[in-house]
């Protein structure tokens, strides 16, 4: 059973937040474009697509054919209606990335030479939801298959100023595994965006990893792209940097 999600109302506002919020277009963006490397004439899963923004872009970077998955009905509209408008040719499914069924996934399973996820994973409420996003993961790659993952850094900055140059505030009230992290950010035009991931040590995500049948994990931290670094100076990424509030978990299968 698929149920309501904080994200079903928020296709238009997280479309924009991308391309307005300059961390989303000059870290995030080109940081996983770098991570993802040539996807020209690959098959790729973009689990927990949203509204397909990284869905669109695999396509335009390349991908012979991306298929987008996410559990929230609101944003998978958004997908279709972006899809209907610009032809990208990707396709959306709805799934719970987080419960892979017993009998697996005929439309997915083995599939996929890449699997890409940007701030997905923490979204996993429980360790057990983890683990199942990353047999999701896993069990739509080919042998040889990679997974890239952007996810909530756990050494972000702490202190709820810390991002407030780049438009955004992370609030953690409590510690530990699965605790729950509300982002929030307020767009040009003063339009309000609020969600709340959970907070996984690296181990935690690791061991998910490891236990989901991924032979290896590693992790990458963004980086700025030239046009944002001259854009902006590279004086204001300096606090972003030395504590980012996203890092990419690659995982390959064996
Ligand atoms: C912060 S948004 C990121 C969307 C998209 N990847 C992007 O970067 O634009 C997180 C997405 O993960 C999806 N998500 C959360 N839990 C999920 C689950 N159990 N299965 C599939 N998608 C899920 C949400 O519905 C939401 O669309």
């Amino acid at each position: 059973m698929l149920g309501m999600s904080e994200f079903d109302t928020l296709g238009d506002t997280y479309e924009r937040s991308a391309v307005e919020l300059p961390f989303r277009e000059h870290v995030e963006r080109h940081s996983v474009r770098q991570a993802v490397g040539d996807v020209t004439g690959l098959t790729v899963l973009d689990m927990g697509c949203g509204s397909g923004i990284y869905t669109r872009r695999l396509a335009t970077w390349g991908a012979r054919h991306v298929t987008g998955i996410d559990v929230s009905e609101g944003m998978l509209a958004t997908g279709h209606e972006r899809e209907h408008a610009q032809q990208a040719g990707v396709t959306y499914l709805r799934r719970d990335a987080t419960r892979p069924g017993p009998a697996g996934d005929p439309l997915l399973d083995g599939t996929c030479d890449v699997v890409v996820s940007v701030y997905a994973l923490c979204y996993a409420v429980t360790e057990q939801e983890l683990t199942g996003f990353l047999t999701t993961a896993r069990r739509a790659l080919k042998p040889g298959g990679r997974l890239v993952a952007m996810t909530l850094n756990p050494d972000y900055g702490r202190g709820v100023r810390y991002y407030a140059g780049y438009g955004f505030s992370l609030t953690q009230h409590e510690e530990g595994e699965g605790a729950p992290v509300t982002l929030a950010a307020t767009l040009p035009g003063g339009l309000p965006m609020s969600v709340t991931a959970r907070w996984w040590s690296h181990r935690a995500y690791e061991k998910a990893a490891s236990a989901a049948g991924f032979a290896r994990s590693s992790w990458a931290v963004p980086t700025v792209s030239e046009t944002g670094a001259s854009q902006y100076g590279s004086a204001y990424w300096t606090a972003y940097l030395n504590a980012p509030q996203a890092v990419i978990l690659n995982a390959t299968v064996g």
